[in-house]
């Protein structure tokens, strides 16, 4: 046990809830930041967390904002500091990109700014991303594989991992990178293609949907479970010395087979439901990523404990408790959203 304190951003998040629930088995006091709006609607924005609101503290402020950054750092001394929070959605960064890169990039640079002025002996975690990758130019990817990323989010990774390597060597800060591949689960927004696809076939088999419309079928991901990967972050910053690593299954596997697995699941066929549909491709796709764990693994000693089939069993069984239950039923069907809209001065296609 540990007497640590930790910050975590992106605390009502996938990762940022897993993360939580470890560290604070391991004894540590655990922080987190929200937005104000987020307080002002728990119900909603804390759902991921709901169980550990009373264990942590969370404190408003706003990664758009330096004083506002500047301000948490002032209040409380930290041990650790994980900064997960981002606009994710790689889809979504096709939309805006504007809004992506302004908290992503200044985001992170804000925290380790602040780090920098009032609490140089925090370890700093950055959540970088297998999306830095894009246009793989090796497979497996490693930790040298040169980046060539393939969309405004992965630009803004690239910008924030670049940061985070740069206060570690100008200013001799703790600070490392995880670059984790997709990592799923339970708690996975429906906007992501593997939450879609659990929850809608799902929904097909209690006959509240009939259909399922997705983009490419063909990409392949190398996708682990969250809880897997929020374990790496905590031991790369136990280590004696800052370093950056690859968090991956070493698997990959296609949109195809995720689909024909879940389906497979309930005793369906995906082929039966799902409808190739235009609106969900992106502008420049990355066709297959597929990661190299062994510095992982040899340094920090990590492995994952989910196979590929026990992650989507974990999140059909999940979606199924969810969804046989009145209460929780009419949570938001997927199977018709397209990515938000934008208002935008002059409509241009996805
Ligand atoms: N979301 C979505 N919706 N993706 C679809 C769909 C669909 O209807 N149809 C096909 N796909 C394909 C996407 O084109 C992509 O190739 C793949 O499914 C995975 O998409 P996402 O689940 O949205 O994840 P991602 O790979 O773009 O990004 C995730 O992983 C990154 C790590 O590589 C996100 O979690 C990022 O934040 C993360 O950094």
């Amino acid at each position: 046990m540990t007497s640590k304190r930790a910050l975590i951003t992106g605390i009502t998040g996938q990762d940022g809830s897993y993360l939580a629930e470890q560290l604070l088995a391991q004894g540590y006091e655990v922080h987190g930041i929200v937005r104000r709006v987020a307080l002002e609607d728990p119900e909603r924005r804390f759902t991921r967390i709901a169980h550990l609101l009373d264990k942590i503290t969370l404190q408003a402020a706003s990664l758009e904002s330096y004083p506002s950054v500047f301000s948490v750092f002032s209040g409380h001394t930290f041990d650790e500091c994980y900064h997960l929070a981002a606009q994710s959605f790689v889809a979504e960064s096709f939309q805006d990109g504007f809004s992506t890169m302004n908290t992503n990039i200044n985001g992170t640079h804000y925290v380790l700014a602040a780090l920098k002025e009032l609490q140089p002996q925090c370890r700093f975690y950055f959540a970088g991303s297998s999306e830095m990758f894009g246009k793989v130019r090796e497979t497996p990817q490693r930790e040298t594989t040169p980046f060539y990323p393939r969309s405004p989010y992965g630009i803004s990774k690239v910008a924030g991992f670049e940061l985070t390597r740069n206060y570690r060597e100008a200013y001799n800060l703790f600070c490392v990178s995880g670059l984790l591949f997709n990592h799923e689960g339970p708690r996975r927004g429906f906007e992501f293609v593997t939450r879609k696809i659990t929850n809608a076939a799902v929904r097909i088999k209690l006959g509240l949907a009939s259909e399922l419309r997705l983009g490419n079928l063909e990409a392949r991901r190398d996708w682990g479970h969250a809880a897997d990967y929020v374990r790496a972050m905590r031991l790369m910053l136990q280590q004696p010395e800052p370093d950056d690593y690859v968090i991956a299954s070493g698997e990959s596997h296609t949109v195809r087979e995720f689909c024909e697995r879940a389906f497979g699941e309930l005793d369906l066929d995906y082929a039966d439901f799902v409808k190739v549909d235009q609106r969900f491709y992106r502008p420049t796709e990355i066709d297959e990523l597929v990661g190299d764990a062994s510095k992982a693994r040899r340094i920090l000693g990590w492995t994952p404990t989910y196979t590929f089939p026990d992650l989507v069993k974990e999140m059909i069984e999940a979606d199924w408790a969810v969804l046989t239950q009145p209460a929780t039923r009419n949570i938001q069907d997927m199977n018709v959203r397209v990515p938000i809209k934008k208002v935008l001065p002059k409509e241009r296609p996805n």
